[in-house]
């Protein structure tokens, strides 16, 4: 592949790389990919004389980001011995001798806004790179870009010559971190804005209370964290520095204090907000919970207008979110006072009651200069326009708010909690194609939010839920529509999660000392294998089998294993290349190499798992990769016959794979079955299959597979 690399930009020289068919054809794995991307011929090369000039309003996020830069340079090789510390404006002469040129226009806004000019002009020829920007936040964005095209090769670090126009297609790019249910510390937060920044992501939504948990401190009525977070909350100097931290990369930050549901936490130190009787305690498990904020009640509102004033100043950002999620309305129902004041007040049901509650809490946070943003839920009919809607129903939803008139961002989609497959988030569009929203209307889609609520997750393991699939996201968010091919973005997303590995990420890595810690001193490749194999449940599967409170510890095999297995998904989709392509003997080698590595793999696992009480939950699924694995080799045996298998084993094989497939109280699903299910259902057919020709028969079996389901 090395030397294609090199040949490729010459090739291309001159040619315009569509947004269809984007890095594909370049010499660089871009996440996100930029809007146009033109090749050029030739590459500068990165070395120890490297030198840097500057042109523009003095801004410390450019100083911050080009000393990060440096770092990274350096970490790839580039010696910067010599390398000059940020020319300050005034050098101009040196401009055309700099290998590196950064140019903005405008000083930034003295707080990061939504809209803020994100665009930037990458220029690289042999001579020397330039990067031109209207902002320092798109210095910002290029300085990203500019390093993921720096490459090694022979030792030496280039950039390949390209121009690069690239603004991002949504200005709303958020990633939200539940920091209540399981409390993730300010390590997690500041390598996950990181993260983010590498890939473009601009708002950081930081989910700060809910019923397990108030995380943020306040002055004013610190009862609300000292008796509502175990200890576990953020200082306000802690808020400042992420909220610093953040700004430096690019990043909003916007808080998110959710109510009136929701609010268990608030009201163990003030249970006179409550709609019931007290006392409360902090939540400890998880679901709708029947606490809410009592809207009936003045000093609910003194205490709000108190704290989202103290929030108001402690977090610049012009937005803030409500929340107003969830409300089930059962403690609302069961007090006569409210249901009283509902009737004085002609409110016909709960929801009259949430928008009454929301009205006020409206002129409370736009008195505090901030634009009032919550879930869905928050639609109403009285509530002005100026509202903006996170949708976590959907993009009809979310199309219908903005048909009203509000502005909105897409969560729905983005719940990468739910444990799905990086394909499903990268094909959610905030703006699906086809859709036939009205152009005034489309302007109301400020972009997404991808969400991480953490009922599953700790500081352990959040990176491996976040990370990579949160850069899929991202590239939908930044890059053109038309951007949509699935296997291109699992190619550069494996280039980007290395990259963010390398920031000090773990989702790659930091499964291998859970599962030593579950062998204990034994060998633990064997369980690696199959843990690169099985997922956790989907959705909310997880929870269902058996009850989980904030204490209990997430440490078991479905906590090290990833959301999606990238060795499945390889699998998957050479058995779909086969049976496109017809049984080829180059091709069945691989498959057959895999399948018989994963069938002996448990002779290896076995011995270690009889000394391992922790890794018990491993051998049901590790006996049944053996027995799928070895399914899935005689398919691949049948097939090369030439001839459809016996009726009676194809009957037996789809019975194994049945088996396998069962739930588990593992609450693990082996992620090799669907594959070697076609490669059976293939084997079973093939005399049907052969007269066809292969290119139909993956179709035909995807067909068997997912029936055509008629529209509900
Ligand atoms: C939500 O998922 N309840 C916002």
């Amino acid at each position: 592949m090395r030397t294609l690399l090199v040949v490729l930009p010459v090739l291309l020289a001159g040619t315009a790389v569509h947004a269809q068919a984007p890095a594909a054809s370049g010499p660089a794995d871009l996440m996100p990919v930029p809007a146009e991307v033109v090749w050029q011929k030739g590459q500068v090369p990165l070395d120890a004389k490297m030198t840097v000039a500057t042109r523009g309003p003095a801004d410390p996020r450019v100083t911050a980001a080009w000393e990060r830069a440096l770092g990274r340079l350096r970490a790839l090789g580039v010696g910067t011995a010599k390398a000059a510390p940020l020319a300050p404006p005034s050098s101009m002469k040196d401009e055309r001798k700099a290998t590196l040129v950064l140019r903005w226009q405008n000083a930034g806004l003295p707080v990061q806004a939504l809209g803020e000019d994100e665009s930037y002009t990458l220029t690289v020829t042999p001579r020397q790179a330039v990067l031109e920007a209207g902002t320092p936040l798109g210095i910002l964005w290029g300085l990203e870009t500019f390093l993921q095209l720096a490459r090694v090769e022979g030792g030496a670090v280039h950039v390949p010559a390209v121009v690069i126009k690239d603004r991002p297609r949504f200005p709303w790019r958020g990633l939200m971190i539940d920091v209540a249910r399981h409390w993730q510390p300010i390590e997690v937060i500041k390598r996950t804005l990181d993260g983010m920044s590498s890939v473009k992501m601009n708002v950081f939504h930081w989910h700060l209370t809910e019923d397990q948990g108030f995380r943020v401190e306040s002055k004013r009525y610190p009862k609300l964290h000292e008796r509502g977070s175990d200890g576990k909350y953020f200082t306000q100097e802690q808020v400042k520095d992420v909220v610093a931290y953040a700004r430096d990369r690019g990043i909003r930050v916007m808080p998110e204090f959710d109510m009136p549901g929701h609010t268990t936490s608030w009201l163990v130190g003030h249970p006179e907000l409550a709609s019931a009787p007290g006392p409360f305690q902090i939540a400890r498990t998880w679901g709708i919970f029947d606490d809410a904020l009592d809207p009936t009640r003045e000093e609910v509102y003194t205490l709000l207008d108190g704290f989202l004033g103290e929030m108001a100043a402690l977090f610049p950002d012009a937005y803030m979110h409500i929340g107003g999620d969830e409300v089930n309305g059962r403690s609302w129902n069961q007090n006569p006072r409210i249901q009283e004041f509902m009737y004085q007040h002609r409110l016909r049901d709960d929801h009259d009651l949430q928008a009454s509650f929301n009205k006020r809490l409206y002129e409370i946070v736009t008195r505090h200069g901030k634009r009032v943003v919550g879930w869905d839920e928050v639609l109403h009919p009285d509530l002005p326009r100026d509202i903006v809607v996170e949708s976590w129903r959907g993009p009809e939803a979310l199309a219908q708010a903005a048909r009203l008139g509000y502005d909105g961002m897409l969560a729905n989609g983005y719940y990468l909690d739910l444990n799905l497959s990086t394909a499903s988030h990268y094909l959610s569009d905030p703006l699906p194609p086809g859709s036939d929203l009205p152009e005034e209307a489309r302007r109301h889609i400020l972009g997404g939010d991808a969400c991480m609520w953490s009922e599953m997750v700790t500081p352990e393991t959040i990176d491996s839920r976040l990370w990579p699939r949160a850069a899929a996201v991202a590239e939908r968010l930044w890059s053109p529509a038309t951007v949509r091919d699935v296997d291109d973005m699992h190619r550069r997303l494996e280039t980007e999660s290395q990259r963010l590995e390398a920031f000090g990420l773990n989702h790659r890595s930091g499964y291998v000392p859970m599962l030593q810690k579950l062998v204990g001193d034994a060998a633990v490749e064997p369980l690696g294998t199959l843990a690169d194999l099985v997922e956790p449940v989907k959705h909310y599967a997880r929870g269902q089998v058996r009850e989980y409170r904030s204490d209990t510890p997430l440490d078991r095999l479905v906590d090290a294993a990833r959301p999606e297995s990238e060795a499945a998904r390889r699998f998957r989709r050479q058995v779909d290349f086969y049976l496109k392509n017809g049984p080829d003997a180059a091709q069945a080698t691989d498959l057959r190499s895999s399948l018989a590595r994963w069938r002996d793999n448990h002779a290896a696992l076995e011995p270690i798992l009889d000394r391992s009480p922790r890794a018990a939950e491993a051998r049901v699924h590790s006996r049944d990769l053996t027995a799928v694995s070895r399914r899935g080799l005689e398919a691949l045996d049948h097939l090369a016959s030439g001839h459809s298998a016996p009726a009676a084993w194809g009957e037996e094989a789809r019975n194994d794979l049945a088996v396998a497939q069962k739930p588990s109280a593992s609450e693990l699903e082996l992620a090799v079955i669907p594959a070697v299910r076609k490669l059976v259902l293939a084997a079973a057919q093939l005399d049907q299959l052969a007269p066809m020709g292969p290119p139909a028969w993956n179709a035909l079996i995807e067909t068997q597979l997912n029936p055509p389901r008629r529209r509900e």
